[in-house]
């Protein structure tokens, strides 16, 4: 077999399926401009591995670099996770995230028809469901977008559905992502926000360490159990596994697919905080803030879909995610 490119594989989600790629015995090719990340995730996914990935720092947008990776590596699939994914900023810069989102998109999707890669996995969001009602199913016609980030998501998905009805030999596999959280359990990669975090895992996480004061909680008036909002948070190496298999599934089938990657559960902000505390033995000081603009109040998958065509299904609970977080926190001090 030939060797899968993850572009954005230095990042986040990226990095975690670097890992499982390699661990199953895949080949492993990162294009990353690093504008988000950092050059020494590729040793610590050598050193969680033993297996380096090959890199070529590179932005996916531009073409030529993107033609003579293609040209020096034999590749028969693309993990398409480069892209901005800040949904505050995607609002002040909308012409920076379409263009960023759609060109690298764009450019992957022509560079591999020109060097016959038929396979794409590419990283969408729930964020695609816009106001729906959950659980949500991954035939459910996807709703409005409150943001140009989730427009980018929403686009470059009917882009990815149009370009395998026009050309029946591709396979396209779109995921869903819910909430991702937590870190690999050796602490040597996860998430590592820019400023002031806007996700509620990682501020949680700066407030444990000392770097914030206390966690604002948006909302508590929602109609919801507790008052405050419901998410579907997901293990990022529990997503990384949901990567793997949707990747073995895209190798032999053609066409497009879609699965939602989540647990099915949705857990509440002050449920979080609370698992926090307890899985980590400290105190999360909050106070309640008033709702940020935008939100849901309940967000959950459906599950069945991703189970019973891939395999797969999330295993850890949402303790391992805090500890993992706060163990990934710990170290980066
Ligand atoms: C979770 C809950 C907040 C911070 C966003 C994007 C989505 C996807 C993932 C990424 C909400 C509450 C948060 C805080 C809080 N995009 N919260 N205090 O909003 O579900 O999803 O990130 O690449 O597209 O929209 O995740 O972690 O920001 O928030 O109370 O300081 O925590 O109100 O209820 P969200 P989140």
């Amino acid at each position: 077999m030939g060797k899968i490119l993850l572009t954005g594989g230095c990042g986040y989600i990226g990095s975690h399926t670097a890992v499982a790629l390699l661990e199953a015995g895949m080949e492993v090719v990162i294009a990353d401009n690093l504008s988000n990340s950092s050059r020494d995730v590729i040793d610590r996914i050598g050193t969680i591995t033993g297996k380096k990935p090959l890199f070529y720092e590179m932005d996916v947008c531009d073409g030529e670099a993107l033609s003579r990776l293609f040209s020096q590596e034999k590749i028969d699939a693309a993990i398409h996770f480069a892209g901005y994914k800040a949904v505050g900023e995607s609002v002040a810069k909308p012409l920076a995230y379409y263009r960023n989102n759609l060109d690298s998109a764009l450019t992957l999707l022509e560079t591999m028809a020109a060097h016959g890669t038929r396979v794409l996995i590419f990283s969408s969001s729930a964020t695609v469901y816009g106001d729906g009602t959950p659980p949500y199913q991954e035939d459910m016609r996807s709703g409005i977008c409150s943001n140009p980030y989730g427009w980018t998501k929403w686009m470059i998905e009917q882009i990815l559905k149009d370009a395998a009805q026009a050309d029946p030999t591709l396979s396209v596999v779109l995921l869903r992502y819910f909430n991702p959280v937590g870190a690999h359990e050796s602490g040597l990669i996860g998430e590592v926000p820019r400023g002031i975090p806007n996700n509620l895992m990682p501020y949680v996480s700066q407030v444990a360490a000392g770097i914030r004061d206390h966690l604002n909680v948006f909302g508590n008036d929602y109609d919801t159990p507790d008052g405050t909002c419901l998410r579907d948070y997901i293990h990022v190496t529990d997503l990384a596994r949901g990567h793997l298999k949707a990747l073995e599934y895209a190798l032999d089938h053609q066409g497009t697919e879609i699965f939602n990657l989540g647990t099915g559960q949705g857990s509440s902000v002050l449920e979080v905080i609370r698992a926090f505390e307890q899985a980590n033995q400290l105190t999360i000081p909050f106070e309640i803030a008033p709702p940020r603009p935008g939100d849901l109040p309940v967000s959950y998958a459906a599950t069945d879909k991703a189970e019973r065509v891939l395999g797969w299904k999330a295993e850890k609970k949402l303790e391992d995610m805090c500890r993992d977080a706060w163990n990934f926190e710990k170290k980066l001090r």
